[in-house]
Parts: structure tokens; sequence; C-alpha cells
């Protein structure tokens, strides 16, 4: 058995490297490099994250596996290929895609992200399934290549995508790490504890990353991780910012981070109706468990201050409705 999780793991990584040839050297990737010089990233980032391109036939994977000894159980396990419904054919799972290798924490490949190279073609990732090799909720992408950096600086930066943590660190921030395109697990936040006391959340400002943003606070609750959020311009992602407005900018935003209590008590007031007794008596519910677990502290006058202000009400009645908040750390 552990003979057999070892050859899965040289395959995986042979094929890794497989994809990567395929991308800078055939004439079919032409369009998948012009594609991603076109995201901005640079050659140099994309081979230390290994990027490749798997070709569009149905078996190249498959015939340079066989031809370096493996066999089509190997191709399987390693979730590299499947097979038709009824046929007995067996066929790659990854073609005309972008591959985006998986790593555990000490570099390993253990499996795929593909992405499309055309946005109307579905579905846009396409992943490796589950298997025994390959837990998705138990990895985050690039903690190989951040870990070192995240420890240096204290802090790790979270983002959502692949692209967002390759742009982020082609941008400077080398301790950046995506979920693998989940919702955070605990298993996750464990991991992000490992790395770094301090997690910064950078997904994507559109309601799916903000929603994700308080679901992972949840997660998080009780452990021993401080967050804050990078606030991003309407709808963008990190590696969308990083292309319009370049590397500079999104680092000044990084720096501009907000504890979580204070993008959480924005993003109530942003989606609450003001404009109402009912309404107001409705953002103020949805914030008590909120405050519930601010300490005594100038954050929290200040939050308070900022209900108060929106709600236009005052002060007083905002701390008194708000509720009492957690004992000092
Ligand atoms: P780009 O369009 O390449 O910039 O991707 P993105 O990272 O901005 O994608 P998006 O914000 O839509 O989704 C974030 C992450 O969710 C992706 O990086 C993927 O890991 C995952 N994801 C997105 N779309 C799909 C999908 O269609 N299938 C699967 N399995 N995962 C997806
Ligand atoms: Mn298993
Ligand atoms: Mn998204
Ligand atoms: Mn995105
Ligand atoms: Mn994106």
């Amino acid at each position: 058995r552990r003979k057999h999780r070892e050859r899965l793991l040289e395959l995986l990584e042979r094929t890794a490297a497989f994809y990567v040839r395929f991308l800078w050297e055939s004439t079919e990737a032409a369009p998948a490099r012009q594609y991603l010089v076109d995201r901005g990233l640079d050659e140099a980032i994309l081979r230390e994250f290994r990027v490749g391109y798997s070709p569009s036939a149905w078996d190249k994977v498959l015939m340079a596996s066989r031809k370096g000894g493996f066999s089509n159980r190997d191709l399987y396990d390693a979730g590299l290929a499947q097979k038709a419904k009824g046929e007995g054919r067996i066929y790659d799972r990854f073609r005309g895609r972008i591959m985006f290798p998986l790593a555990d924490i000490r570099g390993r490949v253990l499996g795929f992200g593909a992405r499309a190279l055309r946005d109307n073609q579905q579905p846009k990732y396409l992943n490796t399934s589950e298997n025994d090799i390959f837990h998705k909720g138990r990895q985050l992408f690039a903690a190989d290549l951040a870990r070192a950096h995240a420890a240096r600086a204290g802090e790790v930066i979270v983002a959502e995508g692949y692209t967002d943590v390759i742009a982020l660190h082609q941008a400077g921030l080398r301790n950046t790490v995506a979920t693998m395109g989940t919702a955070m697990t605990p298993e996750q936040v464990g991991e992000l504890t490992r790395l770094a006391p301090r997690a910064l959340l950078a997904l994507d400002a559109d309601a799916a990353g903000q929603e994700a943003m308080i679901r992972a606070a949840k997660v998080a609750r009780g452990k021993k991780l401080e967050l804050r959020v990078v606030e991003l311009p309407p709808g963008r992602d990190p590696a969308d910012l990083a292309a319009e407005a370049g590397a500079a900018e999104i680092r000044r935003l990084v720096e501009a981070s907000v504890p979580f209590v204070k993008f959480r008590v924005q993003r109530a007031l942003a989606t609450g109706d003001l404009a109402t007794a009912e309404g107001k008596d409705a953002v103020l519910g949805e914030l008590r468990p909120v405050f519930a677990e601010i300490p005594a502290s100038v954050l929290r006058e200040e939050l308070v201050s900022d209900v108060a202000d929106r709600l236009d009400i005052a002060e007083t009645l905002a701390a008194q409705l708000l509720g009492r908040g957690g004992t000092a750390p």
C-alpha cells in the first residue's frame, strides 16, 4: 500500500513536469501562453508554481505514463484518468486546460486544478476528485511556497483562487495561500494557525467572497488565529486588481487591512435596511453576537460609535442595544 502511494506520488510529479514542458514547448499551448501573459503573470512566477498545460488529445498523459511503466490503475488512483460510462476505454481527465499543481506542505504534488482557456467553457475549473491521496479540504494551495515567508512575517494572506495566489506572490506578497475553491474547513484553519498567528483574508469583493469571510470567521472562532480583512474595490479579486492597478496598489491594500470585526460591522451596515426602525433593529440583532465577542477596547468604542452614527441613534442607546462585550484578553 505504501509502495503504491509512493508510486502515485512519482506519477503525479512526472505528470506535473510533463504539463510544464507542454506549456512552454508545444505549439498547441501558444494560446495558453498568451492567455497567461494577458493575465499579467510572468514566466518566472509560473515556473515557480509549476503551472502547465494539458494537451487536448485524449491520451497523451496515458501514453507517456505507460511508457514510464505505470498501469491504468495507477492513472485512476492518481486522479489522472477516467473511464467513459459503459465503455472500457480510459482517457485523460485533464485536456486543453491550464494546469495548477496542488502540492502539500512539503511540495509534493497530490492533484491538479485545471482552468479552461475560454470563459464560456464549463466547468471553468476542473479539479482532481477526492481520492486516497488528494483531500481538498485538508490542503492550502501554495502552503509549501508560503510557509517560510508566513513564519517570518507573522501573518499569512488567504486568497480564494489559484490565480490570486500567484498574482500576490508575483507582487512580492509571498506569504499567500488559498483554500482549494471550497469554504474554509476546520482542518484548513488548523493549517493556517501552524503557518502564522494572524491571517489576512483577501477573498473576492463579491457577495460570495464576503459571505465566505464571515463563514471563515465562524470556523476560526475560538482558535488562536487573529483575523483581518483586506478590502478590495467592489467586484474585484486580488488577481484582477494586480493586473489592473499593479503590484504597488495591491500591496497598499494588504497593508491597509482592517480587523475582522470592523469589516463585519461595515458589512452589516452596508447590507441592512437603515431607513426603517425595524431595519435598524434587525441590524442591531445581527451585530449583537458580533459585539458579544469584542472586549472593551478603543476599537469597540469606535465601532459602537460607527453603528450609532449610521443608524442615527444615540451612542448610549447603541451601546445598550448591542449588549455587553467579551472579557478583555
Ligand atoms: P479566474 O477566473 O481564473 O480568475 O478564477 P478565480 O480564482 O477568480 O475564480 P472564482 O473567484 O470564480 O473562484 C475561486 C476559486 O473557486 C477558483 O480558483 C477555483 O478553485 C474554484 N472554482 C471556481 N469555479 C469553479 C468551478 O467551476 N469548478 C470548481 N470545481 N471549482 C471552481
Ligand atoms: Mn481517504
Ligand atoms: Mn470568487
Ligand atoms: Mn475570483
Ligand atoms: Mn479571478
